[in-house]
């Protein structure tokens, strides 16, 4: 008997091509998570959204572990934001709909946007679980050890260190997950998405600084008590922003008996561990454009004095801008009064701002 046939119906094909494509950041959907919901049972994992299979596994398997999982996700998204907000391309993309369908993966196309998303979703995750350590939300972590060397005279060791050691494993563990899966994406986006997501881990270590409390008669500091702390998303952040301004375009090619990720530009090297990279040129994001993650320019505020990317100028692609008045209120005069509260009066400024036309 002859076999029939088969001839997939469009709609499957639709979803196979949508599976290609490594989402290797859908689990930033979780920032929609409802405040709500108290992840306690292995049955709430279903209900959240964006996560690949082994993601869901590492969920029911740590359930402790989602509600930091699901704050970093809001960090990354706020984070992003702010770091961006005076740049043409705002992180306007990283709003990842918890409904799969609205999904538009223009962040997985592997330019340096996406970059940037990539390590700072890496870092930011393993941040907050490294930070959920130290202050007790989670059981299966407390402080970081205490470091192997004599501190100075004056100083001791006390405290209580970020766990970044667990942080690292456990944050990475669950972000690099839908990059080690065997189906999705191509090889060149997974090994970027890898790559980048090691340089956000690296720029976390690097942002380990020691942290000290005074102590002694009278606020005499004749004693500090010190532990190692981390720097603040927002400073890892603009650390990596300063990567993606000097972001390394590569290509996917063949290096010894594998396929590697090199440098496009003639200089024969190898990527280097501190430097994010990218495969594809991104836009200029000055127009509309959603299949590229543009939103355009068109009414963002610009600075008419600014020398930087958020000058008008910059900003508003030389379309020129419009200026308009707001009215600031703020407390002014203010006196002290003893003992001890202090009264403010509130003064009015009218200030001219510009958006883009
Ligand atoms: C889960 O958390 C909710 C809200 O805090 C609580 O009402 C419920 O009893 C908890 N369920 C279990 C199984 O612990
Ligand atoms: C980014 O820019 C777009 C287009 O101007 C604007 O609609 C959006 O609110 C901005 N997003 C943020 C977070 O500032
Ligand atoms: C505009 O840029 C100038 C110079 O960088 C800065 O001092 C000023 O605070 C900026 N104004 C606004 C409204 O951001």
């Amino acid at each position: 008997m002859r076999k029939a046939s088969r001839t997939l119906p469009l709609g499957v094909l639709t979803v196979l091509l949508l599976s290609q494509v490594c989402s290797g950041i859908k689990w930033l959907a979780l920032s929609h998570t409802p405040a709500s919901l108290h992840i306690n049972q292995t049955l709430h994992c279903k209900q959240l959204a964006g996560m690949v299979s082994s993601q869901a596994q590492l969920c029911r398997s740590n359930l402790e572990l989602m509600q930091t999982i699901i704050q970093a996700a809001r960090e990354v998204k706020k984070t992003c934001q702010k770091t961006f907000a005076d740049m043409r391309w705002n992180c306007s993309s990283i709003d990842i709909p918890a409904d799969s369908t609205k999904y538009s993966p223009d962040l997985e196309r592997g330019t340096r946007e996406s970059a940037f998303v990539y390590a700072l979703s890496a870092a930011a995750i393993s941040h907050t679980i490294a930070r959920a350590c130290t202050s007790g939300d989670l059981r299966l972590c407390s402080c970081g050890p205490i470091p192997g060397e004599i501190p100075e005279p004056g100083y001791r060791w006390g405290g209580c260190a970020d766990n970044l050691h667990y942080g690292l494993i456990m944050g990475s563990k669950f972000s690099d997950a839908p990059m080690k899966m065997k189906k999705a994406g191509s090889h060149a986006n997974k090994l970027m998405h890898l790559h980048n997501s090691e340089v956000g881990r690296q720029a976390l270590r690097d942002a380990v600084v020691m942290k000290c409390k005074c102590h002694g008669v009278s606020g005499s500091c004749s004693i500090r008590t010190c532990w190692r702390g981390l720097q603040d998303l927002r400073d890892i952040a603009m650390d990596l922003k300063t990567k993606y301004l000097s972001a390394t375009k590569v290509v996917h090619r063949p290096m010894g008996t594998r396929k590697q990720l090199v440098p496009k530009d003639i200089d024969i090297r190898p990527v280097r561990e501190n430097e994010l990279v990218y495969l594809q040129s991104s836009p200029d994001f000055c127009a509309k454009n959603d299949k590229m993650g543009s939103v355009g320019t068109q009414d963002r505020q610009c600075n008419k004095t600014s020398m930087g990317s958020d000058s008008c100028e910059l900003m508003c692609c030389g379309r020129g801008y419009n200026p308009y008045t707001e009215k600031l209120v703020e407390r002014c005069h203010c006196k002290y009064h003893w003992c001890c509260y202090v009264t403010c009066k509130k003064c009015e400024r009218i200030v001219e701002r510009y958006i883009c036309k």
